[in-house]
Parts: C-alpha cells; sequence; structure tokens
C-alpha cells in the first residue's frame, strides 16, 4: 500500500526531543528521513540515559524510527558540497538547534532558498523574535515561559512542570502541521517557505484555556475553580490542583487500594446531564430532591464536599470496577493508568500505538507508534537507524557520488 508522503524527501537535521518528534512523525507518514548526523557522535540523545551498554538509548530509539542516517559534517568543505546536494535533492529541511547554528554552518535561509527555492525549511526555537530569541530552550524551560507550570500544581504549591512533554513533543507536533500547509501550498505556488514553531508559542496554545480564564478574572471570580467561594483570587489564574479546565467539575478520588497503590485513583467528572446515574450509583439519590444539590448551580459552592461523599463510594470499589459501574451510566470517567499498566494494555498493541520493535544492539523494545491513524497510509514501524548506517547509501543514490568522491570526503573528516 502507498503511503501518504510518498516521494518526500527530508533532510533532518534535528537532534534531542522536538525536531525529531516531527520528523518521525514525517516519516511514519511515508516520507524518506535522511538524518544528518555529527561524524563519531551523532545525535547526543544516542548516549543519553543508556540502560544497555553500547547500545543506542531508549531515548534515541523512541524519536528515530524509519529514518535513514547519514553522518555528515556541514563545516568542511566536502560537507559543504555534500550539504547543497541534499538540499537541492530534499523537499523540507527541519532543524531545531540553538538559534544562529544553521546560519553559522553558512547555510542563512536566503542561501537555501537560491539553493532550492521549491524546499521548505522548518525551524523550532525555545522563543519567536523577541527580547529572547537568542536563548537555547529545553522542555521544562518552555512549560515554564509557556504558560503551563504557573497554572499547574496545588493549591498555594509550588509551580509544577507535567510528564507529557508539551514542549518538546508538543512544538513537534506543531511543526508537523506547519510542514504539510507548506507541502499542500507548494502545490499551487510551486515555492518552499519558512516554518517556524516556537516552544513557548507551543505550551501557550496548549494552554488556550488559561488564558481564557485569565481574561474571565476581570469579571469575577472563576467559580469552578477549587478557590470559590472561600478562598482567593489574585491578579493571574491560579493553580486548581486536579480541577477540571473545562465547565463540568471533576477531580481525583481514590480507589480500593490507594493506600499502597500510588495509582489508585480514578478522575470522576461530575457532568450535569449524567449527574443522577452518578448520585444513584454512590448512595446518594436523595441528592436529586434536594434543592442545594440537585443543580449545577447548588453544586458549585460545594464541589469538595461532593467529591468527598463520592470518593467514599470509590474507595469500596478498585479504579476499573468504578469505571466499569461509571461508564455506563455515562460518567465521564478515567482510572488512573501507570506507565506500567499502558505497556501491557492489549488495546494499544492492537491499534499500533504501542509498539515492539527488535534492534541489533539492544533487541527488543517498546515504543509508542503513529497516534495518528491514516486509513489508506497505516504507519508500520521500523527501528531507528545505527549512526552512520546509510551514509554510503545516500551519498550514492541521493548525493550521486562515486566510490572516489566517497573517499575523499570521508578522508576530509566530512563523513
Ligand atoms: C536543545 C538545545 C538547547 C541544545 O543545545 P546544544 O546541545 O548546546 O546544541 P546547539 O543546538 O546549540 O548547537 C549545536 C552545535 O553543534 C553543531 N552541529 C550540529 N550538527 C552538526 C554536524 N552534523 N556536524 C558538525 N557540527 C554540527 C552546530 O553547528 C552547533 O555548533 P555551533 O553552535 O558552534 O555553531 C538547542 O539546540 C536549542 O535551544 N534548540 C532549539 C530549541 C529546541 O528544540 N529545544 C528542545 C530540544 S528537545
Amino acid at each position: 500500500m502507498g503511503k501518504a508522503l510518498d516521494g518526500v524527501r527530508i533532510l533532518d537535521m534535528t537532534h534531542v526531543q522536538s525536531g525529531p518528534t516531527c520528523t518521525q512523525i514525517l516519516a511514519w507518514f511515508g516520507a524518506d528521513v535522511i538524518k544528518v548526523e555529527r561524524p563519531g557522535s551523532g545525535d547526543i540523545t544516542r548516549n543519553q540515559l543508556r540502560d544497555v551498554a553500547d547500545a543506542d538509548s531508549l531515548y534515541f530509539t523512541m524519536l528515530n524510527a524509519n529514518k535513514r542516517s547519514i553522518t555528515l559534517n556541514p563545516k568542511t568543505d566536502a560537507g559543504k558540497e555534500i550539504f547543497t546536494k541534499l538540499i537541492e535533492e530534499c523537499d523540507v529541511m527541519v532543524e531545531n538547534f540553538g538559534p544562529g547554528a544553521i546560519d553559522r554552518m553558512g547555510f542563512p535561509w536566503e542561501k537555501i532558498q537560491e539553493i532550492n527555492p521549491r524546499l521548505i525549511y522548518a525551524s523550532i526555537k525555545g522563543f519567536g523574535p523577541g527580547p529572547y530569541d537568542d536563548c537555547k530552550v529545553y522542555e521544562n524551560v518552555a512549560q515554564c515561559t509557556g504558560g503551563a507550570a504557573s497554572t499547574t500544581g496545588q493549591i498555594g504549591g509550588v509551580p509544577m512542570v507535567t510528564g507529557a512533554q508539551i514542549g518538546d513533543s508538543g512544538t513537534g507536533l506543531h511543526l508537523v502541521a506547519g510542514i504539510l500547509a507548506a507541502l499542500f501550498q507548494r502545490e499551487a505556488s510551486g515555492k518552499g517557505q519558512r516554518v517556524t514553531c516556537a516552544m513557548q508559542d507551543s505550551v501557550l496554545n496548549l494552554c488556550r484555556v488559561k488564558l481564557r480564564d485569565q481574561q474571565r478574572l476581570a469579571h469575577g471570580p472563576l467559580t469552578e475553580y477549587p478557590q470559590y467561594p472561600n478562598g482567593e483570587f489574585g491578579d493571574a489564574v491560579p493553580r486548581a490542583g486536579n480541577a477540571s479546565g473545562g465547565g463540568q467539575p471533576g477531580w481525583i478520588v481514590k480507589c480500593k487500594g490507594w493506600e499502597t497503590d500510588p495509582d489508585a485513583y480514578i478522575y470522576i467528572i461530575a457532568q450535569a446531564q449524567a449527574f443522577s446515574g452518578l448520585a444513584e450509583a454512590i448512595g446518594r439519590a436523595d441528592w436529586l430532591d434536594d434543592s442545594e444539590w440537585n443543580t449545577p448551580g447548588a453544586r458549585l459552592p460545594k464541589l469538595a464536599e461532593m467529591f468527598e461523599e463520592i470518593e467514599k463510594w470509590t474507595m469500596t470499589k478498585d479504579k476499573m470496577e468504578a469505571m466499569g459501574i461509571l461508564n455506563p451510566l455515562n460518567v465521564p470517567c478515567g482510572p488512573i493508568l501507570s506507565m506500567g499498566e499502558l505497556a501491557q494494555e492489549e488495546s494499544l498493541r492492537q491499534t499500533g500505538t504501542v509498539v515492539e520493535v527488535d534492534h541489533p544492539e539492544r533487541g527488543k523494545y517498546l515504543t509508542i507508534g503513529n497516534p495518528i491513524k491514516l486509513s489508506d497510509s497505516p504507519a508500520e514501524v521500523e527501528r531507528s537507524p545505527l549512526l552512520g548506517e546509510h551514509t554510503e547509501e545516500i551519498l550514492t543514490d541521493v548525493v550521486g557520488l562515486d566510490p572516489e568522491g566517497i573517499e575523499r570526503a570521508r578522508e576530509q573528516g566530512a563523513i
């Protein structure tokens, strides 16, 4: 079966997490992704957080599936010639080096456009143009500067970063959208363009509902926040523990076994439409005839008390049992699933969201496959490449070098 991006070739100058997330998805859509790595060392994550001696780390293998690897130093003379040819032969170049790194290699955007006017040049940086545009940025810096940390955490507690990599992987996903839009526009215009995503912007985009609440604050307290009605609201959106970000109240409550199992919890949303089923299930049918409880407005000042009552019931059930009872009642809820449970979850294996891959150095490992499912372009996950595994193949087939040319490049330390 063909793939959505068959015939699209990506010059992948990415490293660490944000850029590789983007190019891995493009590879799963069928693009030929050529990952350019520094001769001798490659992407720094090959060596980071290693669990198996002398084998590429999971950090690397889980972000670089379905790619080809070429070692190349574009700062050498032979490297510049090869890099120029790769720009000519590719449709998209993606990079997430520190600000100015590609320019310092001798390839500013103006020159790239001259070499290949059809090339789409996509970059991730920590910040957009402005006072911080020359700063280097990692995940948690983006979470802190994009509004996620100030709005996450316990009430009255320190700002908190989340385990979801919204700065790195989140920005990579934003960049995928930009690249695909630019490829589509190129169909009509015949021209490439620059696509840029700043990590701060992407995190802020994902925190959109918090900027909504910032503006609502000017018109009174945020009534669905746990601080209402007894707590204080300052000038900015406060941290709200596990409160739901939407118009329907939600909270995490304990389930049977919570004393010893750190994940024996369930998230329950007391959605107005399903409230009668929830009240009956937890043994509080009396709420339904009580004007102190039977409307969302009446419950609003008593959400903490309401979730305490719900918790009394959930503590008598394990989390899957509670879900099994509440789901048929249309009560939105979700057990807190640990990574151990997700790794074993059969339905995720069936859909290819969790995939087992074999690797020549490290043996079998689990990775997360393409979460975006295309009916006519299913993703088949292939292991990540070894450093420089495809150097000669790419130099021959894409760059057009003969064996003598390859040898010359090798002697110069260009590959
Ligand atoms: C992630 C980040 C902080 C890492 O910083 P770093 O490890 O110091 O690396 P940098 O990207 O700043 O620099 C890479 C250097 O390697 C060089 N390099 C990269 N690939 C090379 C290659 N194939 N051959 C030779 N040199 C190479 C670059 O030219 C650059 O050198 P220079 O700064 O001397 O010009 C930084 O890349 C960054 O801010 N990126 C943008 C935001 C981002 O994506 N962050 C999240 C990453 S998950």
